[in-house]
């Protein structure tokens, strides 16, 4: 009896360490405990040309010292950038279609390599698909993906769901990004009779700051598709996106959620392409916080039913505020992660901010065991 009692218990406590990131209300659990996601963004080594074609053994070395270093350090997730604007993967056909996930058949392998790597030094990894911050697309290729459903259609069959197949179940994988800051190509001052695809709320706001290129309607139902992909292939594997500045994913301060599960259902139609969390990025302007950073306001303030990540901040424009300030201010206001940027450029003072708050645990542990 004592000796099954002991079996069941360990059977148990292997159960609970084999567990996934998920997320709870407007928490992250881990292994049964609420955890905090605290890190930082390695965004690339060389920009698009990191993982597919072998071309991540180049850049690993690097990759995994910086996973080290802010393991090290007391830090828990990494975010990082897969596609971009599809400069070296997927494979595309001259007319635009994917056609696999890279030309030389080696981007699975390298996504699958990260994860492992990852797993020895306890560290989420956040592979983050495209990018909306700039306009370098000179192919069109992200662009048909954004507007043609034939051609995002394509993508997903010969390259996402290929590679969340691969990964399926990793215990570090943190979640899928789909897409960074798509406000970068979003048209501003839009009228529309629905407010998903309205954005005249945010049209002096800089949204479309790299180029006028995307309506909502598109640019939600490429999210909304990828993410009912991933859901379809690993379940329980957790979706984000990363916005550029809260004013696009909240219906408080006068603005809009564009990213609500009701928008993101009636653009795409796919009921499973909804977020887990939401990811805002916040930097000041001639050293203000806007009205509706997260630097000034309390998770709460915005009204969302789901966790928020701070997935973007620097110390160049942080109003003056410091790593360790900076890192200690999401810790404490509601917000269930923070990922300062970047790595490769001020390491040293993010992952003092790391060491900062590593030790907390009254809103979430952040050491964690995977
Ligand atoms: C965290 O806790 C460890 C062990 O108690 C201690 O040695 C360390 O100084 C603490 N670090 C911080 C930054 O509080």
């Amino acid at each position: 009896m004592k000796i099954a009692c002991v079996l069941l218990l360990v059977a148990l406590m292997v159960h609970e360490s084999s567990q996934r990131l998920t997320v709870s209300g407007k928490t992250f659990r881990l292994n049964n405990q609420q955890v905090f996601l605290s890190g930082g963004n390695l965004p690339w080594i060389n920009y698009a040309r990191d993982f597919g074609n072998h071309q991540w053994s180049k850049v690993k070395p690097k990759i995994e010292e910086q996973i080290r270093l802010l393991h090290q350090a007391g830090g828990n997730t990494m975010r990082l950038w897969v596609h971009i604007q599809a400069e070296s993967s997927p494979k595309f056909s001259s007319s635009g279609f994917v056609t696999a996930p890279d030309n030389d058949g080696t981007l699975l392998n390298d996504i699958k390599d990260l994860l492992d790597t990852a797993l020895k030094y306890d560290v989420l990894i956040i592979p983050c698909l495209w990018n909306g911050a700039v306009n370098q697309d000179n192919a069109h290729r992200l662009e048909g993906l954004v507007t043609n459903q034939q051609k995002l259609q394509s993508y997903i069959d010969k390259a996402l769901k290929p590679m969340v197949a691969k990964v399926k179940g990793h215990k570090a994988l943190g979640a899928w990004e789909i897409i960074n800051e798509p406000e970068g190509l979003m048209i501003p001052g839009v009228k529309d009779n629905t407010k998903c695809y309205d954005t005249v709320a945010t049209q002096n706001d800089g949204m479309g700051w790299a180029a006028h290129k995307y309506k909502y309607k598109d640019m939600l139902r490429f999210i909304n598709w990828q993410a009912a992909a991933v859901k379809a292939v690993d379940p329980g594997a957790l979706v984000t996106m990363g916005v550029w500045n809260p004013k696009s994913n909240t219906d408080h301060f006068g603005k809009v959620n564009h990213y609500s599960d009701a928008c993101l259902r009636l653009a795409g139609g796919k009921h499973a392409g909804v977020l887990d969390f939401y990811q805002f990025h916040s930097y000041s302007w001639q050293n203000k916080w806007d009205n509706v950073s997260p630097f000034v306001n309390s998770a709460s303030a915005y009204g969302l039913n789901k966790p928020i990540v701070v997935g973007e901040f620097w110390e160049k424009e942080s109003a003056g505020m410091n790593m360790n300030e900076l890192f200690s201010y999401a810790y404490n206001h509601g917000y269930a992660g923070a990922w300062s940027w970047d790595l490769m450029t001020y390491g040293p003072s993010q992952r003092a901010g790391m060491t900062h708050i590593k030790n907390l645990s009254n809103h979430g542990k952040v050491h964690i065991d995977l």
